[in-house]
């Protein structure tokens, strides 16, 4: 230690001892550029800030961590989460309980709002992979047609089924969990996105526009 340090070359209070009085300016007896420095300790206040906040800490990490007295924020989400689920079940249930083949055909498909919302929600998810024309291939020009991701939506096929509520388990519950999917690319589950009545709407546009597929009473 720099034995000019111990003392207070000014003559006043040795430098160890700090600052007692209040506004008392105590200075280290060192100076670089000029710069100098106080021999004060920090006031009380500051210090008692300074370690409550080391004993919170303390406190917080044995309860919150240790005793798992409190809920984090991690399982709050994963209750709130749980609870939209329970939601979207009981929405997909009550939905179910009202539609069948005969309710998709005769009511959905002929009900022009149905299918005019069907439509809307089908522009605005389904046509980058099966194509504004239901067709899975956009007309590039010239003759060439550039094939999409999905499946044609008009060509008389329906892989999974073709009952309407085949229809619309599928595009609820995506490409089933078995299957290899069309080159390989599987449909999402439109049940994670959307809600039930929008799955019918859907299927009640798909229907409309596929009539030979879909006569009543078959
Ligand atoms: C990211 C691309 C993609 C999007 C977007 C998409 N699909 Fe598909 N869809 C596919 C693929 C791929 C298949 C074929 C799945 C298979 O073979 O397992 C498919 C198959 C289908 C089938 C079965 C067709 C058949 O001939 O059996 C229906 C119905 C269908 N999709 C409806 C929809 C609807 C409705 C939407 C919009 C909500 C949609 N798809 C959005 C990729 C997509």
């Amino acid at each position: 230690m720099n034995p000019n340090d111990s003392k207070n070359p000014e003559g006043g209070p040795p430098v160890a001892e700090y600052a007692s009085k209040s506004q008392e300016v105590v200075l280290r007896s060192h100076e670089y550029d000029g710069i100098q420095e106080y021999d004060q300790l920090m006031p009380n206040w500051w210090l008692a800030i300074f370690f409550g906040s080391i004993l919170f800490f303390v406190g917080y990490w044995v309860f919150y961590y240790n005793f798992g007295l409190f809920e984090s924020d991690q399982e709050a989400i994963g209750k709130q989460i749980q609870v939209i689920e329970k939601a979207k079940a009981a929405a997909l249930e009550e939905m179910l309980g009202k539609l069948n083949d005969d309710a998709l055909v005769g009511t959905w498909a002929t009900d022009p709002a149905a299918v005019a919302a069907g439509k809307q929600t089908f522009l605005g998810n389904c046509i980058a992979c099966h194509g504004e024309n239901l067709s899975a291939r956009i007309d590039a020009g010239g003759g060439q047609f550039v094939p999409l991701p999905g499946l044609p939506l008009n060509d008389g096929e329906w892989k999974y089924g073709a009952k309407p509520m085949d229809i619309f388990r599928l595009i609820n519950n995506g490409t089933p969990a078995d299957s290899a999917g069309h080159n390989g690319a599987k449909m999402a589950a439109w049940g994670q996105i959307l809600p039930p009545m929008q799955i019918a709407q859907l299927t009640a546009y798909l229907i409309h526009e596929n009539p030979k597929d879909f006569a009543k009473g078959e």
